[in-house]
């Protein structure tokens, strides 16, 4: 079998390739209503290939927001049941002079796949759809199938949660596959068990009623802009720990074995600075770099801004500031909570003469996924199978807010065997894919079909 997809995938690499192209060049970039047709051509796009990939019942279902496209093949009621989800939206491209190549049109550099979406999550979802392909047309699919992929999970996937509430029967299934996630390395393969929370909120500081001369009033007026800046440097103490009252409470703290084995994982900390061209790494003292950003919660201020930006200088004491903030959360916080914790600690840093808003945004909760499941083995042993060695649990430090409500609303687990690197810049300018983790994608995603019909025979 293991040769087969082999043969497969390199007697069609050009192809599969090409396909691959095609859905990257569409800029469905779902935060900005400029791309409002692109992102429902994305749609298009992919059901047009599952269908043609023999997918059945393939539709576009429309949500409030962006669709959802939904197929399934069930080759036999009685075999378990494999829902496959991921998403075909992608983040701004912006700042497009940041980039070495056009972020929509894909380009092979290095044996990397330069685009916007390339890892995040164009590339992961489309090895699905190809090596469904490969298991339809060579008598390999060992259980059935569904797949279903939004186009809303970079803006929060605001309309799934009802999708996921009025499909229950439909979405039935045994275990959620998702690859959106990152190994450690292409020799270091590695199953994320376990993501972060996030909860995200825009803060607003309103002093005087106008902008002021900063001569005649300066000196004698609250700045909201510096008083915003010493609010946000209150966050954090020497320790790099967050300050918020409260804030760590329902944080579950691992076992030293937990941690340890946590720690297994490689971690070039030098290559790791190297990468980001910066001389030292910083974080909540006590913790390694992989617990910062795997089993700790952290607060980051995404943005900030407020007063004079222009060419030149204008002497000027604005009248507001701005900023966004984000806290991602680890088992068992919970993001409305985190938010109220937030927005009460923060108002109560509010120097005299300025009023403080706090306005949340979407939000998502922590999951862990089991290690012993038959579905995590399935896929521990297809990855063994195609690298030639056993990969690593790991935490993953991003957000994939549905993984949460699927075990909440279905009762589903699900097993996070993402095939991209954290060094993929995802969300950044220059994004990419390795050509080698795509077609890799393709090799592992029977194998897991196979061992998990296998080992669900066998339970
Ligand atoms: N695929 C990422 C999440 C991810 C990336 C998890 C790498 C683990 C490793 C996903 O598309 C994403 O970007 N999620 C957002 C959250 C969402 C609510 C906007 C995130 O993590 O910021
Ligand atoms: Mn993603
Ligand atoms: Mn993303």
């Amino acid at each position: 079998m293991m040769s087969q997809v082999k043969t497969y995938i390199e007697t069609n690499q050009q192809r599969l390739l090409d396909e691959l192209f095609d859905l990257l060049r569409i800029p469905s970039v779902s935060a900005n209503p400029d791309f409002h047709d692109d992102v429902f051509e994305a749609a298009q796009y992919l059901a047009e290939r599952l269908s043609e990939a023999g997918l059945d019942e393939v539709e576009i279902c429309p949500t409030d927001g962006y669709p959802i496209v939904y197929g399934q093949k069930i080759i036999d009621p009685s075999l378990p049941t494999v829902l496959v989800y991921g998403h075909y939206d992608v983040q701004p491209a912006d700042p497009y002079e940041l980039w070495h190549s056009p972020p929509f049109e894909p380009e092979i550099r290095d044996g990397k796949i330069y685009a916007r979406g390339a890892c995040d999550d164009k590339g992961q979802v489309y090895m699905h759809v190809k090596a469904f392909e490969y298991m339809m047309t060579h008598q390999a699919l060992a259980c059935n199938v569904k797949f279903m992929i939004e186009g809303e999970e970079e803006v929060g996937s605001a309309n799934l949660g009802t999708f996921v509430r009025n499909n229950r029967s439909k979405l039935s299934a045994d275990v959620v596959l998702i690859s959106d996630t990152s190994m450690i390395a292409n020799d270091v393969p590695s199953i994320d068990s376990g993501l972060r929370g996030l909860s995200y909120v825009e803060v607003e500081v309103t002093g005087p009623n106008r902008d002021l001369h900063s001569g005649v009033y300066g000196g004698a007026v609250t700045n909201p802009v510096n008083a915003l800046c010493s609010m946000i440097a209150r966050l954090h103490d020497e320790q790099g720990r967050i300050t918020i009252p409260g804030f760590y409470d329902d944080v579950q703290n691992l076992s030293d074995t937990e941690r340890k084995e946590l720690n297994r994982a490689p971690l070039d900390e030098k290559a790791y600075r190297q990468d980001l061209g910066i001389d030292a790494l910083h974080g909540e003292e006590g913790y390694t770099t992989l617990e910062r950003t795997g089993i700790r919660p952290t607060l980051d201020v995404n943005g900030i801004w407020g007063g004079y930006t222009g060419e030149g200088s204008k002497t000027v004491l604005p009248s507001k500031a701005f900023a966004k903030i984000s806290m991602r959360l680890v088992p068992n916080q919970n993001s409305h909570s985190a938010t109220e914790l937030f927005a009460s600690y923060f108002k109560s840093l509010a120097p005299a003469g300025v009023r403080v808003e706090v306005r949340p945004h979407h939000g998502g909760e922590p999951v862990v996924t089991p290690t012993d499941s038959i579905a995590y083995r399935a896929a521990s042993q297809a990855m063994q199978d195609t690298f030639g060695v056993m990969p690593i649990p790991t935490r993953g430090g991003g957000s994939i807010p549905i993984v949460a409500l699927f075990e909440k609303e279905l009762g589903l687990k699900s097993v996070l065997m993402g095939f991209g690197l954290d060094s993929d810049a995802l969300h950044s300018p220059n994004e990419h894919y390795g050509v080698f983790n795509y077609l890799k994608g393709i090799e592992t995603i029977p194998a897991f079909f196979h061992h998990f019909a296998r080992l669900s025979a066998e339970a």
